[in-house]
């Protein structure tokens, strides 16, 4: 495991003396590697990969109809997240090589180690932008690295979209087949994204860091302009750490639009980690329980409201986060602060789902309404809301416009991508990082 991520950061060594930082940059970035590696507990379930590994890939859907048949299917049989992954692989959604997810996945698109040389204009962002913002723990080379910015990228001219993955994933891979796509040529949205290292397994609260930092650098290099922000899953909860703790970027962030969120953690988690905490699991993992300190924290003095516009978007029959039903729903946000909240459950907005059809906590990412919602959250001021957006049409459609078969299965492919992340990622706990001094 240690061989992985040594890999990882020897390749992504080489590549920056190419693009020639200094070398206490280099050092900084081998520090943080190190750090993470041994910061690590030793890893379980090497059986739980090679029951992965050795499953038959069943042949990729050939149909978008007969891909949602298929996922429907699989959230019917499986129980627990390895026994749907297995699940998934047979059924044809298995992205290839499984057993180098971490340095496969580590480069282009998915790197996090990019050089940003650009300087944000106006405040200084770094070591604070304001001095209500907590201290950040991580270097600015690590934090500013992490964020990719594709050539196409317009500096302001178009307003700035970050997006920030999953568990267990990157903003390459988590947005790949869905909204990078989709917003690739569009007006209204100018995509970046994070590839947070360790594939946000990590602490969560670090995680978060990227968050802040990101949504701060963007916009000091596109005219000091709004952003604003679409994450998965556990990217929503760092988001709303990063807002809470980093009110700087609280003024400049228009919306959040909340793909499959666990705002409060989910039941899920700590049976994903057999044995815990006598056997060791992923540091963001522990912390996204139902009931860990994390969310506790990030859940009192008001932090279970928003505090952007925000458009949450999720499913009952998401196979991870759970509750995700009504107004108990992970995903659910409350407004004290009178920001504009919309809570949209695919299965309320959409009382006539197409017949049989169930999504994925993934699958929201190619929910046609998640994408109908995401467009009217930017191109409106205030969050998303369903009343502007032709329903009778949009929910009959089993998938975001433009998107295609392979789009699809690649989106669901994050699934196994991510649970073979947990599976070999090396710093793993037995217990919950505790909480930074500056939210205690
Ligand atoms: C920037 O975002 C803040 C916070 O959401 C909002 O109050 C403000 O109106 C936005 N500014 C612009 C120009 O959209």
């Amino acid at each position: 495991m240690r061989f992985t991520l040594a890999a990882v950061a020897l390749s992504s060594l080489v590549g920056s003396v190419l693009s020639a930082p200094t070398a206490s940059d280099l050092e900084a970035r081998w520090e943080f590697e190190r750090e993470i590696v041994q910061r690590g507990a030793s890893d379980r379930s090497l059986e739980l990969l090679a029951q992965l590994q050795n499953t038959q890939a069943g042949p990729a859907p050939q149909s978008i109809e007969e891909a949602l048949a298929s996922i429907t299917l699989v959230l019917q049989i499986g129980d627990g997240i390895y026994d749907l992954a297995v699940a998934l692989i047979a059924a044809g959604f298995a992205p290839g090589d499984i057993s180098s997810i971490l340095s496969t996945y580590s480069i282009g698109d998915n790197s996090p180690f990019n050089i940003n040389l650009r300087s944000p204009q106006g405040d200084r962002i770094f070591p604070k932008k304001s001095p209500s913002d907590a201290p950040y723990s991580i270097p600015e080379i690590i934090l500013r690295g992490a964020i990719r910015i594709p050539s196409s990228f317009t500096y302001g001219q178009k307003p700035p979209l970050l997006m920030v993955p999953g568990t267990g994933s990157t903003g390459g891979i988590s947005f790949g087949g869905n909204f990078r796509k989709l917003f690739k040529n569009v007006a209204y949205a100018d995509p970046v994204w994070l590839n947070i290292p360790g594939f946000l397994l990590n602490d969560a609260q670090e995680n978060a860091e990227f968050v802040a930092y990101a949504i701060n650098y963007i916009s000091g290099i596109s005219q000091n302009k709004n952003v604003s922000v679409i994450a998965w899953s556990q990217g929503n909860l760092d988001a709303q750490w990063a807002f809470k703790y980093w009110p700087s970027t609280r003024a400049i962030t228009s919306d959040l639009i909340s793909i499959s969120p666990d705002f409060h953690g989910t039941v899920t988690a700590l049976p994903s980690c057999p044995g815990y905490p006598t056997e060791s699991c992923n540091p963001a993992i522990v912390q996204q329980d139902y009931n860990s300190n994390f969310i506790t924290t990030l859940r009192s003095n008001g932090g279970d409201s928003a505090y952007v516009p925000t458009t949450t978007i999720y499913t009952n029959t998401d196979q991870v986060v759970q509750p995700q039903d009504g107004t108990g729903a992970s995903a659910y946000l409350l407004d004290a602060r009178g920001v504009g909240v919309t809570n949209n459950q695919i299965q309320t907005v959409c009382p006539g789902l197409p017949p049989g059809v169930s999504y994925s906590h993934e699958g929201m990412l190619f929910n046609p309404v998640s994408h109908a919602l995401a467009v009217d959250a930017l191109t409106n001021p205030g969050p998303g809301q369903v009343s502007r957006i032709n329903m009778a049409t949009e929910c009959l459609k089993l998938a975001a416009d433009g998107l295609t078969t392979a789009d699809i299965v690649a989106t669901e492919g994050n699934n196994i991508i991510s649970v073979v992340a947990i599976i070999v990622y090396p710093a793993k706990v037995n217990a919950e990082p505790p909480i930074k001094a500056y939210a205690a």
